[in-house]
């Protein structure tokens, strides 16, 4: 297997182009306003994007449910944008994620029109269709509910919402008396598997970069361990390696130890399954002054998959994303600066998701748009300057895709910029110093030092012996780090502008990097 090199150091801007910037007034961002803001981020210092879903869709999953798989929906642009937007990147040395969603369609994909026709065409079997109406595929792993009465047909199986049918890759182990069930290695579902390759040549093609997978793990039903998903992704990593081999593929999975395994560049650790992701900055964040939070678990959990998934693969650890409530929702200003600077110094591809590098709020009991539900809070326009709209778009505030922040203190980009404390001259200083200092890269060693039990301070190295060892105090109270005895700090973060002056207490509130 090879991996790209860019990897080594990339730094990733996740972007969510409804919500980024309009640059035609309709009150939704475009690629042409994406393009327009690569020196923006160049500047922040991230390489990478992955670009939520942009595909043409009847947006009842905002995206997540694709119509056609090669036509950039009409409100984002054209196709002909997508491929500026792929020049404009590479221009300035940065590269470009697109999400690729193989596990579903929309309802309204032709692939789907067809199946829903006939039990005998080229896509009859495209999806997973039983021969009966009242089949409820209950208990199946990995399908998560169904459709029936929509057609003259069986029930079809569905993978997320109900709009959004399962595509047919297969079940681990057909059930004999289930006809219906195809193999994994059926004629239909390697049509699949050769159909949603043949997208990701496409784009790649085109000068995309890569994909972030979305429900990487569902493909194959039944599947207990995924030993068959796990087995198709090596097919699809090959297939890479033959074809694109400076192409990365992240998953969302959240299972490092499988997705690793499975060929993937990258995986997360998210809000959801066992990583105990959470406890960093959400359910009573260790990250939080009140110091009751505690990282035992997540530390637990990181060093078993960092040790099942072995040094092949990254572990990437998200600010936010578009899933999930803001890291700003339970972090102060403060706080923050602390959190980025754990982000931007663990191992792995850092990925902030756009706006939190500012701190944009969590907009609570937002009413829901295309499928958001509560997510739709951590999806709201980004906020540029302290002009109309927060600078996203000249259409009327009644317009925008979702509603701007309408608390009068809400952070932006110009002002920030001006700040030399600022929460985002942080973060620019903090991906300055990682790109600087190899210890700190996405594939070097980590090895934990102290506890990070409550009221703990926690501290690991990176780069192995005589590497960087990174600490952090979230409390209030001063803490005794007796580690950091001779050491000299490199970086430091200190919100009560205590100094450490070469001594062995962290102040309140601070984080450093210290040799
Ligand atoms: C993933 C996406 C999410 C989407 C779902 C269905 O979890 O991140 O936004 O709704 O898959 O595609
Ligand atoms: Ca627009």
């Amino acid at each position: 297997m090879t991996t790209p090199k860019w990897l080594e150091t990339a730094i990733f801007y996740e972007i969510y182009p409804q919500s980024f910037y309009d640059t035609n007034g309709d009150g939704i961002g475009d690629l042409r306003g994406i393009t327009e803001k690569l020196d923006y981020i160049k500047d922040l210092g991230c390489d990478a994007l992955w670009i939520n879903p942009c595909f043409d869709s009847p947006f009842n999953d905002a995206g997540y449910d694709v119509r056609d798989f090669r036509k950039i929906a009409p409100r984002y642009g054209t196709n002909e944008d997508m491929r500026r937007l792929f020049n404009a990147a590479h221009e300035r040395g940065m590269r470009v994620l697109l999400d690729l969603v193989p596990g579903h369609t929309s309802v309204e994909h032709e692939w789907f029109k067809a199946s829903m026709r006939s039990d005998a065409g080229p896509y009859a079997k495209r999806y997973i269709w039983s021969d009966s109406p009242w089949e409820r595929f209950n208990g199946i792993d990995n399908i998560s509910g169904y459709l029936n009465g929509v057609c003259d047909r069986g029930t079809v199986a569905v993978n997320f919402f109900s709009t959004q049918p399962a595509l047919n890759f297969g079940f681990a182990e057909p059930e004999p008396d289930k006809p219906w069930q195809s193999a994994a290695d059926s004629p239909e579902a390697l049509a699949a598997r050769a159909d949603i390759k043949e997208i990701m040549r496409f784009w790649l093609s085109m000068g995309c970069d890569g994909f972030r997978v979305d429900m990487a793990h569902s493909l194959v039903k039944a599947d207990k361990g995924y030993k068959k998903t796990i087995e198709l992704w090596r097919e699809f990593r090959a297939f890479l390696d033959a074809e694109f081999p400076d192409a990365a593929i992240v998953s969302e999975w959240g299972k490092p130890d499988q997705s690793l395994a499975a060929g993937f560049h990258m995986d997360f650790l998210l809000h959801f399954g066992d990583s105990h992701y959470n406890d960093l900055f959400r359910d009573n964040p260790y990250f939080s002054g009140a110091a009751n939070g505690d990282l035992t678990e997540f530390i637990a959990y990181y060093k078993k998959v960092r040790a099942a998934a072995g040094l092949e693969g990254l572990i990437c650890i998200p600010s936010s994303n578009h899933d999930m409530a803001r890291i700003a929702r339970k972090l102060t200003n403060d706080e923050l600066k602390l959190a980025f600077a754990f982000l931007l110094s663990m191992p792995g591809a850092p990925f902030i998701y756009y706006g939190d590098e500012i701190g944009m709020r969590y907009l609570e009991d937002m009413p829901s748009v295309e499928g958001g539900y509560e997510r739709t809070g951590s999806r709201s326009p980004m906020q540029w300057d302290s002009s109309l709209n927060a600078g996203f778009s000249s259409a009327k505030p009644e317009e925008l895709y979702i509603p701007i922040d309408t608390d009068r203190a809400r952070p932006n980009v110009r002002e920030q910029l001006a700040d030399e404390n600022s929460l985002l001259n942080e973060v620019k200083r903090l991906i300055q110093f990682r790109r600087g200092c190899e210890a700190l890269w996405n594939d070097r060693a980590i090895e934990f030092i102290s506890g990070a039990g409550a009221g703990q301070v926690l501290a690991y190295r990176r780069g192995g012996e005589g590497g960087v060892i990174c600490a952090f105090n979230p409390g209030r109270k001063a803490a005794e780090a007796p580690f950091l005895s001779g050491l000299k700090p490199l970086y430091m973060i200190s919100a009560s502008k205590a100094d450490f002056k070469g001594s062995v207490t962290m102040p309140p509130q601070s984080a450093g990097f210290f040799q």
